[in-house]
């Protein structure tokens, strides 16, 4: 296990997780990477840890370049544990002078982590001497918990973004320019639309902050997937464009079925749609994962969502994915719900209530079907498609 160099005196010491393929609830089907960064020079630097069943992995790579115990700083820019876990151990081994952390890094790793250790609190614009170069550093509350900070090697011209800019994606090529964009592009937004989506007023405001900071570094490290060097500001623009959330003529159908009426209905709202020219993806809950559909609906501009009931609720698959959508805050949706039921249809009306709690501004009452849906019924469905279609393109235009 060596450490790679990716600038003078940056290497990357960290470790790939080929095997992760659930990230609290989001699946992560092409696994990730836990990046950590050492800075040689006058004072030996490490930035961030790794998982804590990896730090061994990531010792290894330090090993092969220093002496661990040579390590002056440890920075925490996030205290999330999969860069947090190993600080512990770290710390035992390496001995460091000074742990470096944001205020609230300090108060969140103190709760999770119960360290022996002091950690020192940075704010923006305080800055390290690291001897050769100099460590700076930017607070960015909420992208995603409140205390990630970023840091940036002024000299050298490096950006450590923590989880700001990152994906998860296990590749053994440590640059953009070594990775094929179609994949890496699937992954970045799927990564903003399951981690950052919540905080894009953030993450707009945070960009300007930077821009106005005039910080346009050459690389942009961040702990999760590759490193940028060849175009950072594909990543940032990417970030920019996620974060506006600009809703486009597509919807999402979202459902779940037990015999099979409630697909017949999201099918005719799917026809009906079409017709009318908006583009559609149905989303079963058998076939499809949570993640996957707060992915597809990043640039949507409604949802339509079914159940069937089952015992006086929504379907389970269906109650999951809601919960999950809810909390993610997707905005600029329309919408509307659908469902089947055999004896009592309140179920199917409480879905329109999920919907206005998650902003989605309610365009039809629910269409529901007693039992198996008929063609009336269907047409109903069809008509309801083309309304919310009629309706997306009215708010478009
Ligand atoms: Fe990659 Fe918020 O942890």
């Amino acid at each position: 296990m060596k450490a790679l160099q990716i600038s003078p005196h940056v290497y990357w010491v960290g470790a790939i997780d080929w095997n992760l393929r659930d990230f609290h609830g989001y699946a992560t089907t092409r696994g990730t990477t836990y990046n950590a960064y050492l800075i040689l020079g006058d004072k030996p630097t490490l930035i961030d840890t790794v998982k804590k069943p990896f730090y061994h992995e990531m010792l290894a790579r330090i090993k092969s370049i220093i002496d661990p115990q040579k390590i002056e700083i440890i920075v925490s820019n996030h205290a999330e544990m999969d860069h947090s876990g190993a600080l512990c151990e770290a710390v035992q081994e390496m001995q460091p002078v000074t742990v470096y952390a944001s205020a609230m890094g300090v108060k969140n790793l103190q709760a999770q982590l119960h360290p022996s250790f002091e950690i020192k609190p940075v704010k923006t614009g305080d800055k390290i001497d690291l001897g050769s170069d100099t460590l700076s550093f930017v607070e960015a509350r909420m992208l995603h918990w409140p205390d990630s900070m970023l840091a940036y090697l002024v000299k050298e011209d490096v950006l450590f973004t923590n989880d700001v800019f990152g994906m998860h994606l296990a590749t053994s090529k440590l640059f953009d320019d070594e990775n094929d964009e179609e994949i890496w592009m699937q992954e970045a937004r799927k990564y903003y639309a399951n981690i950052v989506l919540p905080y894009s007023d953030i993450v707009t405001r945070f960009l300007g902050q930077v821009q106005q900071m005039g910080l346009k570094p050459k690389m942009i490290a961040p702990d999760h997937g590759f490193i940028w060097r060849k175009d950072p500001s594909k990543i940032v623009n990417l970030y920019a464009q996620m974060a506006a959330q600009k809703p486009t003529d597509k919807a999402v159908i979202v459902y779940d079925t037990m015999w099979g009426s409630t697909e017949k209905m999201a099918q005719a709202i799917a026809d009906g749609l079409r017709q009318n020219g908006t583009k559609v993806q149905l989303m079963s809950m058998h076939a499809n994962h949570r993640s996957d559909v707060i992915t597809e609906l990043l640039d949507a501009g409604a949802i339509l969502v079914g159940t069937p009931v089952l015992n006086s609720q929504i379907y389970p698959a269906m109650a999951d994915v809601l919960c999950y959508l809810k909390g993610l805050k997707k905005k600029n949706l329309i919408g509307t719900a659908f469902g089947s039921y055999g004896w009592n249809g309140a179920p199917v009306d409480s879905l329109t209530k999920m919907l206005e709690e998650m902003g989605v501004e309610v365009v039809s009452p629910a269409v529901k079907s007693l039992f198996v849906p008929d063609e009336t019924k269907l047409q109903e469905c069809e008509a309801l498609g083309k309304l919310v279609s009629q309706k997306l393109k009215e708010k478009l235009s």
